[in-house]
């Protein structure tokens, strides 16, 4: 049979057989983890991970696949699975199966997989069977436990912290997920899976990884001894259907006038920067806010690792890189911001602002790259222009601070801020302009703003998005300019205003 080893059929072993319908003795369980490298020796497992195709895109599970998986399986599950595991590895020639096509491989594997269940007398359904045969397919071809995971649409985030411990985030709230890896060196084996793929590494002389799935997720791994308790591997998941402004509308994140609102400000090419803290959706938003960009535009994205999916049909797409274990050739996001200048670049989009690449952007923006955009970590309006601040300063540019803020007020128009609230949902919180310099004073002007009003009781937050009363923002001749003045001004009528006591003009403060 094509990809076992030898040319015949070679009889399967039987390596101390347990007694009939009891579980194997525990095969070490190490066994499950040295499957595809270390049952290779040599050069094998470098070339069983780059030349074996890439795992399939995973297909959308035909049942909730909550209860296939959140299932806890039991321990005689894994051990039944080991033994079987070890036999396919005994049997099976991995750098041939490397050659088939995936679908090729799990035929490959189904067959032998029901000739060893069926040797070792295994007492099984034919469902158990079916689902052994997914997981062991899963070890060998794929991700493992964590494949099951990653076809999953609705997680947001995966984060698996050592062997025995997972965790999702499902509905914008963190929970345990039911899988298992057989140990660290399994967790291990699959992070490098991972990273190798986008040509990377990692292990104890390199513990720090960023990478990203072929679907376009984005990976982080930190592996020990820096992550003390086993490998840490940290995915956000790639949404397949990226999220628009009007789902947005729908999550109720953004109203409609708000929306409406985003959408002028990167029509008009307003140089906005998103900012949120971790996971609030600053990307997502990005996303959605270069859906307004023209298609004749030429349009940079710099990114750590490329999640931006743009649709436009003139993008350059580029990624910075780390060193390599000499510590050479290190790209950083600036090399990218400084160099994009010399792309004759319409537009500028940086993933992510975080270090003295800001300055760069920044210069960009005042620099005829008008409609750039960036996305920052900070939990405010206010917040993002003094971490902006900081960055320029870490960075070692030494201006005074009087500079660089006049150099922030000359560039960015236009905040946008997203956050998670505690009950799990996100929200734009902020659209607030940057107005100019009063005295040392960098003063901001919010147009839009989420106000929270309490609490249901459930827990989930509640609240309204109110226009501020602002009929004529800074941007109002830039949108003149552009042509949508009229579109501004109805958006900004429609919205319902807040007064300065908080409520929605003409209702009465409870
Ligand atoms: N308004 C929203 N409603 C529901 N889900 C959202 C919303 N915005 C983003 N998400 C989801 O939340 C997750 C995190 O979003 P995103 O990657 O945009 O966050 P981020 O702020 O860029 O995170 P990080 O700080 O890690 O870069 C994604 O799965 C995304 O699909
Ligand atoms: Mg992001």
């Amino acid at each position: 049979m094509f990809g076992k080893r030898g040319d015949t059929p070679q009889p399967l072993p039987q390596p101390a057989a347990p007694p009939q319908g009891t579980p194997a003795p525990a095969a070490s369980p190490t066994g499950v983890q040295n499957t595809v490298p270390e049952a290779a020796p040599g050069p094998e497992p470098e070339s069983v991970s780059q030349s074996r195709p890439p795992p399939p895109p995973p297909e959308p599970p035909s049942q909730p696949v909550e209860d296939e998986y959140d299932r806890a399986r039991s321990e005689e599950y894994y051990d039944v699975k080991t033994t079987v595991f070890n036999a396919l590895i005994d049997t099976i020639d991995l750098t041939q199966l490397a050659r088939l096509d995936a679908e090729a491989a799990r035929e490959e594997i189904r067959d032998i997989v029901s000739e060893i269940v069926a040797i070792k007398n295994v007492v099984m359904s034919i469902a158990e069977q079916e689902e052994l045969l997914e997981d062991i397919c899963n070890d060998v071809l794929g991700y493992g436990p964590l494949e099951p995971l990653l076809a999953r649409d609705d997680i947001a985030d995966i984060m698996v912290n050592g062997a025995e411990s997972t965790y999702i985030e499902v509905s914008g709230k963190v929970e345990p997920a039911r899988i298992r890896f057989a140990d660290n060196a399994q967790l291990m084996n699959i992070c490098q899976r991972i990273v190798s793929q986008v040509g990377r590494r990692v292990d104890e002389s390199s513990p720090i990884c960023d990478a990203r799935l072929i679907d376009g997720s984005r990976v982080n791994v930190i592996a020990p001894p820096l992550a003390i308790d086993g490998p840490s591997l940290t995915i956000r998941k790639f949404k397949r259907d990226r999220l628009t402004l009007d789902q947005l509308v729908n999550y109720k994140s953004i109203s409609p006038e708000g929306r409406d609102l985003l959408g002028i400000i990167g029509r008009v090419r307003c140089n906005t920067v998103i900012s949120g803290g971790t996971g609030s959706g600053k990307t997502t938003l990005l996303n959605c806010l270069t859906g307004y960009i023209e298609s004749d535009e030429r349009i940079i994205t710099c990114e750590d690792s490329a999640e931006l999916q743009l649709q436009q049909p003139h993008v350059v797409r580029l990624e910075t890189r780390p060193p390599n274990l000499e510590g050479e050739g290190e790209v950083t996001m600036r090399d990218l911001v400084k160099n994009c200048l010399r792309m004759r670049p319409d537009r500028i989009i940086v993933g992510e602002v975080r270090g003295p690449e800001a300055f760069d952007l920044l210069q960009a923006m005042n620099t005829g790259h008008d409609g750039s955009m960036g996305t920052l970590h900070s939990n405010s309006p206010r917040e993002c222009l003094s971490r902006l601040e900081s960055m320029i300063l870490m960075g070692g540019f030494s201006l005074p601070s009087k500079t660089i803020r006049e150099m922030i007020v000359a560039s960015i128009d236009v905040i946008v801020q997203a956050s998670r609230l505690r009950d799990g949902t996100r929200k734009i919180t902020h659209v607030t302009e940057v107005l100019g310099l009063e005295g040392d004073v960098v003063t901001l002007q919010d147009i839009y703003v989420y106000e929270m009003q309490g609490e249901d009781a459930n827990g989930g937050v509640l609240g309204r998005h109110r226009a501020t009363g602002i009929a004529r923002p800074r941007f109002w001749d830039r949108a003149r300019y552009y042509g949508e003045e009229t579109r501004l001004a109805e958006t900004l009528a429609a919205a319902e205003i807040l007064d300065v006591t908080g409520q929605p003009l003409g209702e009465e403060v409870a």
